[in-house]
């Protein structure tokens, strides 16, 4: 009998899947970050060699030097960028997917899999108001989100042979955007966003004024670096108007569809053909995960649907995902929203994004009852900008690596209105208010 070529080591596995149990109910060391290349060469820079070194010695790898020297994104004290929340059911089917190995790039491949992602978009579009018939599918995240949108929206266009040249947005557009706009070679029309960093109507309609080619108009519903939701209603009307696509860019804001009491900022929404939202970042799943929406999928398979010989055998008539963005094989990757859906029910989502909220707008009411900080902006849904009145820019870079080292706060600086200031983004129902105002108390 010849030895297999990958045989199982059981030892290991136990001891991977102890691992994963205490990472899963323990959650991250918050003082984990990144380190430098020279420092990772010599530790994991020899790690592949002819004859393997084992299981033991590279999961010891992982745990030693690969994961520490990660951000831990879903602790609580992860306030920079849009970090993420991954809720325990969620990092837990995550981590029995991996095993499961499913295709859900088509429905032979992965029927039940595709179903039940199907509800948790399902749940998605009839928050947005969207009928039964609207669909899409998870991609890896929001910039192939928001491209295989957009892709759809110029197909759209073009099939009526309308010149597809220009997508409208706002100046404070995520940078996806742009880069979309880059690999589609077309143009953007930036349109500038009032004192909250909202794109209102009268100033896109403005904008279109002598412009030709528009295919799409792309509204925030979060913006990234202030949390502004643009005027999604009046921007509807201007689409209907032009007889352009609209699409959402909710990857971050958009999870607040859950709170009904958030709900009224997306007014509009219905009358969208496409958005995202990211369950990675504030819908408690995993990495790496954007829901992609259309309000009529067909148009969306028109532009993406792949056809080759070798394909001929799949049910074309079936729900293939593969059919709605920029990809054929995929993972199943909305399968954990599925299940922390079903698991908590909608009503914990409801609960948990009210709560961020509420926390968001009790850090902000901290910062301006705390004399030496001023508040620059919001909360918009969850984001906020402060500054400290005393502080250089280089003594607050240092102040936040200080804090990020230590694990008691990560919060990082951006620009807004051409000044450096301290940004906060809350995604995790589980920050503490009172923690975040005591570290913020060290800047004054
Ligand atoms: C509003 C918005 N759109 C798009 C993206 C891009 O998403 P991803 O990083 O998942 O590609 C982000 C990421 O932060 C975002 O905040």
């Amino acid at each position: 009998m010849t030895t297999p070529p990958f045989p199982t080591d059981p030892t290991a596995l136990e001891h991977m899947l102890d691992w994963a149990r205490t990472r899963i109910t323990e959650g991250p060391d918050p003082r984990n970050g990144a380190q430098s290349f020279a420092a990772l060469d010599d530790r994991l820079g020899h790690s592949i060699t002819s004859v393997g070194i084992g299981a033991a010695q590279a999961f010891a790898l992982f745990t030693d030097v690969i994961v520490p020297s990660t951000r831990p994104f879903d602790h609580p004290t992860s306030l920079a960028f849009v970090a993420a929340a991954p809720s325990p059911a969620a990092l837990s089917v995550n981590a029995v997917l991996g095993a499961a190995e499913i295709f859900a790039g088509n429905w032979d491949g992965g029927s039940g899999a595709i179903h039940a992602e199907n509800q948790a978009l399902g749940w998605l579009a009839g928050l947005a108001g969207w009928p039964h018939s609207a669909g899409g599918v998870f991609v890896s995240g929001g910039t192939l989100g928001n491209l295989s949108a957009l892709h759809a929206a110029r197909i759209a266009c073009t099939r009526f042979d309308r010149p597809a040249t220009h997508i409208l947005c706002s100046e404070e557009a995520h940078s996806s955007i742009a880069a979309v706009a880059s690999v589609m070679n077309v143009a953007l029309i930036k349109v500038g966003a009032d004192a909250q960093g909202r794109m209102q109507a009268d100033a896109a309609r403005a904008a279109v004024q002598d412009a030709t080619g528009i295919f799409a108009i792309v509204a925030n519903a979060g913006a990234t670096n202030c949390g502004a939701v643009d005027d999604i209603a009046g921007l509807a009307d201007l689409a209907q108007e032009l007889d352009v696509w609209l699409h959402v860019d909710g990857a971050y804001g958009l999870a607040a569809l859950a709170d009904p009491e958030a709900r009224p900022l997306f007014d509009g929404i219905e009358r969208a053909d496409s958005f995202i939202v990211d369950p990675h970042k504030w819908l408690f799943a995993p990495y790496d995960s954007c829901a992609l929406v259309y309000r009529e999928p067909l148009r969306g398979a028109q532009a993406h649907g792949q056809q080759g010989a070798y394909l001929e055998t799949l049910d074309q008539e079936a729900w293939n995902p593969s059919d709605y963005a920029l990809h054929l094989t995929r993972r199943a990757r909305g399968l954990p929203l599925w299940y922390s859906l079903s698991t908590y029910g909608t009503d914990a989502y409801r609960q948990a994004i009210a709560r961020t909220r509420q926390i968001a707008a009790e850090i902000a009411a901290g910062i301006e009852a705390t004399p030496g900080l001023e508040l620059i902006l919001g909360p918009q849904l969850t984001v906020i900008l402060f500054s400290p009145s005393t502080l250089s820019d280089d003594a607050l870079a240092e102040w936040a690596e200080a804090q990020r080292r230590s694990g008691a706060l990560l919060c990082l600086p951006t620009t807004w209105r051409g000044e450096k200031v301290l940004r906060l983004c809350i995604v995790n129902p589980a920050t503490d208010p009172a923690h975040v105002l005591g570290v913020l108390g060290t800047l004054v």
